[in-house]
């Protein structure tokens, strides 16, 4: 079975949709989302192009600014400063990775909290791991839906991440675990990974390297979630981190590339800006 994430993200668009139809009329507003990309990384470009066409089928409103990849970090630091004090402006998105002489960390400490519709605020992932309330990072968080829609059951399962990066490895596992799944964290230092991959019922990918899963590593059955975007080094085509034409006979589930995870990260960068419109529209 192939979980379509394109298929799945443009059922749960247009529910949003309907909701925020009723938006203008119950609060006087749809909600805002702002996205920042400096510089012309092309796939940053195709990135923010997707969270811009998002927002129109959702509704949302969405201002994209763009800036030359010389900019200062002051002058970033202060751009979004000021948009942390816009009463308009509800999610606020700095596309990453950022030019070098910008710090990231500082990027994303400076966006407000409850703007940080990436979930990447030091708050979000403290609260994450504390078990608070707080934005889940969106491709975690659109992984656990898919498994869901499939009707995988993660409760008592053994899962796998390969991947350790505070968007996606680490917090994809913390989900995995509040699931009740058995969750080992591998990557590219671990011994003997096909041994390990082979025991896994669930085997998330989020390493970056293409065809890097092969299909030993892969018993029958298992579950696959692919969250590698890569370009083929023979085809030049997209690809994930999973020898998918040798796995897909094996895999009980799993997800392709492209339209697999992709657009289920950005359905929930939808449902997380909604989120934050809803949360300060209605504690005023
Ligand atoms: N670059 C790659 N993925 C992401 C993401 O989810 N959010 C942001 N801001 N930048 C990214």
């Amino acid at each position: 079975m192939i979980i379509s994430g394109k298929e799945l993200s443009a059922k749960l668009k247009a529910e949003m949709a309907r909701e925020v139809a009723a938006f203008p009329e119950k609060y006087g507003r749809v909600p805002h989302l702002v996205v920042i990309l400096v510089g012309d990384n092309p796939a940053s470009v195709s990135y923010v192009t997707g969270k811009a066409k998002a927002s129109e089928a959702v509704g949302i409103r969405n201002t994209t600014i763009r800036r030359p990849s010389e900019i200062t970090e002051q002058e970033l630091l202060s751009l979004i400063k000021d948009l942390n004090e816009d009463d308009s402006v509800d999610g606020i998105l700095v596309q990453l990775p950022l030019p070098e002489h910008i710090s990231e960390a500082r990027v994303i400490e400076t966006i407000a909290r409850e703007k940080d519709v990436d979930g990447f605020h030091p708050l979000n992932v403290a609260a994450l791991w504390q078990k608070q309330p707080c934005i889940l990072p969106c491709t975690p968080k659109g992984i656990i839906k898919m498994l869901k829609a499939a009707g995988v059951r993660i409760s008592g399962k053994r899962a796998v991440v390969i991947g350790r990066s505070n968007i996606v490895g680490l917090p994809v596992a913390k989900l995995l675990l509040d699931e009740n799944a058995t969750v080992t964290i591998a990557h590219s230092r671990t011994e003997d990974l096909p041994s390990l991959t082979r025991q896994a019922d669930i085997l998330v990918v989020a390493i970056g390297r293409p065809r890097f899963v092969t299909s030993d590593m892969v018993s029958d059955g298992t579950v696959v979630i692919d969250v590698g975007v890569n370009r083929d080094p023979e085809t030049g085509k997209l690809c994930g981190d999973v020898d998918y034409a040798a796995i897909e006979p094996k895999a009980s589930v799993i997800t392709p590339v492209p339209g697999g995870v992709g657009p289920m990260t950005i359905c929930c960068l939808m449902e997380n800006t909604i989120e934050c419109f809803l949360e300060r529209i209605t504690r005023r």
